[in-house]
């Protein structure tokens, strides 16, 4: 559990993100736990001030963390700025920059976790699980313009800087993270309740490894056990399932037929070879359909069949 972590002083950036929100809040029930993002999302800044996290506003395309402490036991970079073509500078400049300038002025920690994705692999398919090795490549760029390249500089960041300043680090490359507080696949189920056609690739099947929060939350403390200098390079995912499988599950469950919308512009199958994560943090434990019928149960209970 992410509270095997007690008493430590720990920073989490982007605390209001879909992944960051579960970790930040399970890790603020034994830690002093600080937050920084824009907090554009007030409700969500709420949510976490009750929780007892300390939220500075910062806005990480800008900042030098000078008015930071820097007596952090452990660092959490879980922020990720998502733009479009007008945004290269913005984002590479949150993203990337902003690694660097985070890791010298929180040198003393005794680990960093920075979370990349699996958006940073160039594209092989659906029967190729990607191992830390192979090729980098812009895989997300259909979707997301900046984001598979932003992804590649900030952890060419995050890796100078565990060497140059020392700090041992974890680059965890997460897959499909999903749960109570939504994901892909809830996107995925708003597309059927809407009656519109889900966009998959041509090229099927839509092969990922999805991941559900509880096993992400529970395997922090591991991560960050595992950093290292030079860095750790780690894929984060669960058991491969593909959209065409979970939208169907999902259709089960809410008597809504999924219908598809085949097309290049869309991003293809992105899945990984999870054996070097299995030895340095075990193995993710909640079944895709255990934690999808979860999600349904704590997003939208109405919409379970009777
Ligand atoms: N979600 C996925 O499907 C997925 C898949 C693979 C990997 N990942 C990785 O998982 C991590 C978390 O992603 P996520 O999807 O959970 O993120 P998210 O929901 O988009 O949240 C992003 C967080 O970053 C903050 N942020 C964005 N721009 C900022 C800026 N300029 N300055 C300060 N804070 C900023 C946001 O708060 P404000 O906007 O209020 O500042 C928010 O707290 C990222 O490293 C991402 O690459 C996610």
């Amino acid at each position: 559990m992410a509270n095997d972590l007690k008493g430590k002083k720990i920073l989490v950036t982007g605390p209001t993100g879909q992944v960051a929100l579960p970790i930040t809040l399970a890790l603020a029930q034994t830690n002093d736990v600080w937050g920084v993002a824009r907090f554009s999302d007030a409700a969500l800044r709420e949510r976490l001030d009750v929780a007892g996290v300390t939220c500075i506003t910062t806005d990480l395309s800008t900042t030098d963390f000078r008015d930071l402490p820097d007596d952090f036991d452990y660092v959490l970079n879980l922020a990720v700025a998502k733009g479009g073509d007008d945004d290269w500078d913005r984002d590479i400049a949150a993203n990337a920059e902003s690694v660097g300038l985070l890791m010298a002025h929180c040198r003393a920690a005794k680990a960093m976790l920075h979370c990349s994705s699996t958006a940073v692999y160039q594209h092989q398919g659906p029967e190729h699980p990607l191992k830390e090795t192979d090729p980098l490549g812009d895989n997300h760029r259909v979707m997301m313009p900046t984001y598979s390249l932003a992804k590649i500089a900030a952890e060419a960041v995050a890796r100078t800087a565990a060497r140059e300043h020392g700090i041992p680090t974890t680059i965890a490359r997460l897959n499909v993270p999903y749960g109570d507080n939504g994901g892909w696949p809830w996107y995925h189920l708003l597309y059927m309740k809407a009656g519109a056609p889900i966009p998959i690739n041509c090229e099927k099947p839509n092969r990922y490894n999805p991941i559900h929060e509880d096993d992400f939350i529970r395997q922090v403390p591991a991560l960050l056990k595992a950093a290292s200098v030079p860095a750790t390079i780690v894929n984060w995912g669960g058991d491969p399932a593909t959209i065409e499988e979970w939208c169907a599950y999902l259709g089960e469950l809410t008597g809504l037929e999924p219908k598809f919308d085949e097309t290049d512009n869309t991003i293809g199958s992105v899945t990984c070879d999870l054996t070097r994560m299995h030895e340095l943090v075990g193995k993710a434990e909640v079944p895709w359909r255990d934690g999808m019928r979860r999600m349904v149960e704590a997003r939208a209970p109405e919409m379970l069949k009777q």
